[in-house]
């Protein structure tokens, strides 16, 4: 499958000889400068916060710069295949949005997810829906026709609701549940705790929960006419810590893959094939729950050595169609963007987002040109080498 994702640049400059600049910015920095501009402060403080002093957070973005790729010449890069098979799906680039539990509302009209998911569906580009969104399952997945969508669950600490928000995802045409294992409390965020901000405990983005069956029925009465309790309730369901056991009774509750998210050692991959997951996606949630620790592309090689073959997804500090390559290189099947899609989407909505996901896909698809790569399965550990 292959899709000249580099003619975006043709694009751009041929626009420009009709006096017409792009009305987005290409670049990472531009971006975030204007979704700080865009965005209510407590919204923006709250995405592009982190946790402890932001040093993990800090330090996935740079750990990109330790490593180098390496150029290969003469052999006809021509033409580019970008596609990868996820599940049995044969997606057309490698890249896909990782879930946003805020994403909607970092959008004017407070409906973000469903711009996400129209974007996915321009581009390709799959997206991870969140258990936390301003829409429910129900509608986010009818918007899913050519492009699939993946659903990510918090899991909460009531089973049958678990199950519920499952079984819901699925029915609605989500190809796989990816589990969420490293949020089931929050970790310390010192931009939020100083201004008191935690917008789900203020009732944003529980369309899921106050529409499922399960938890109106536990609360006893409709969301909408006991608010404050309905909220209270969430805070109380909202976080089970995941064992490998559960993962049994996950599995029982669905025929789709499951993919355990927040993986960065080689041993909880074993332990989690062994449990039952199809899939292993390492990430560090982008430095917001854990401080102090590895940038997560220094874990993804171990990841991909235990994981033997088997999916590997990863995010965590990628701006840009460079980092999307590297990650490649160093094993990744699939590359998760976070904080530099929701930039776009403040920035520009669903247009915005879009130009954003092109930029990043003509960015990787050219890298790959120019440095001689056709195809991801040319980006061996050949390709890259550590600079540091
Ligand atoms: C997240 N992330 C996240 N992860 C998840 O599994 N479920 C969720 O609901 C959320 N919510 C969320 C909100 C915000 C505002 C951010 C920034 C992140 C983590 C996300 O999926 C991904 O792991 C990180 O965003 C990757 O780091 P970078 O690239 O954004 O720095």
């Amino acid at each position: 499958m292959t899709r000249r994702f580099g003619d975006f640049q043709n694009e751009i400059y041929g626009d420009g000889l009709r006096g017409q600049l792009p009305r987005y910015p290409v670049d990472i920095d531009t971006l975030e400068r204007k979704a700080a501009e865009a965005l209510p402060s407590w919204i923006w403080s709250y995405v592009a916060g982190g946790c402890g002093d932001e040093h993990t957070q800090r330090a996935n973005v740079t750990a990109f710069g330790k490593w180098g790729l390496v150029p290969r010449m003469g052999n006809g890069a021509q033409v580019r295949d970008l596609s990868v098979e996820l599940f049995g799906m044969t997606l057309p680039s490698p890249v896909f949005l990782a879930p946003i539990g805020v994403m909607g509302i970092c959008t004017a009209d407070f409906h973000g997810d469903l711009t996400v998911a129209r974007a996915a569906e321009r581009t390709g580009v799959p997206v991870v829906q969140s258990t936390l969104a301003m829409d429910p399952v129900e509608v986010t997945g009818a918007i899913h026709e050519q492009t699939p969508g993946l659903f990510q669950l918090y899991t909460p600490t009531d089973r049958e609701l678990a199950v519920s928000f499952i079984q819901r995802a699925e029915r609605a045409g989500y190809k796989a549940i990816v589990v969420t294992m490293d949020t089931w409390v929050p970790g310390w965020r010192p931009r939020d705790l100083n201004t008191a901000n935690f917008p789900q405990l203020r009732g944003w983005c529980l369309a899921n929960y106050f529409s499922d069956e399960r938890f109106r029925a536990m609360l006893g009465r409709d969301p909408q006419d006991d608010p404050v309790g309905a909220i209270q309730l969430w805070s109380r369901v909202f976080g089970e810590s995941v064992t490998w056991d559960d993962l049994g009774w996950m599995r029982e509750a669905t025929r789709l893959p499951i993919v355990v998210k927040g993986i960065c050692h080689g041993d909880d991959v074993r332990r989690a094939i062994d449990a039952g997951a199809d899939g292993i996606y390492c990430s560090n949630h982008g430095g917001r729950q854990a401080n102090g620790g590895l940038p997560a592309l220094d874990s993804l090689p171990e990841v991909v050595a235990a994981a033997e073959g088997r999916p590997v997804l990863f995010d965590s500090g990628v701006r840009s169609g460079t980092d999307v390559v590297k990650a490649l290189a160093l094993g990744a099947t699939a590359v998760g963007l976070g904080r530099s899609y929701v930039y776009a989407a403040a920035t520009g909505g669903e247009d915005g987002l879009v130009h954003h996901l092109r930029s990043v896909l003509a960015e990787a698809d050219l890298l790959m040109a120019i440095d001689g790569y056709p195809r991801i399965a040319d980006l061996t550990r050949d390709a890259i080498r550590c600079v540091l």
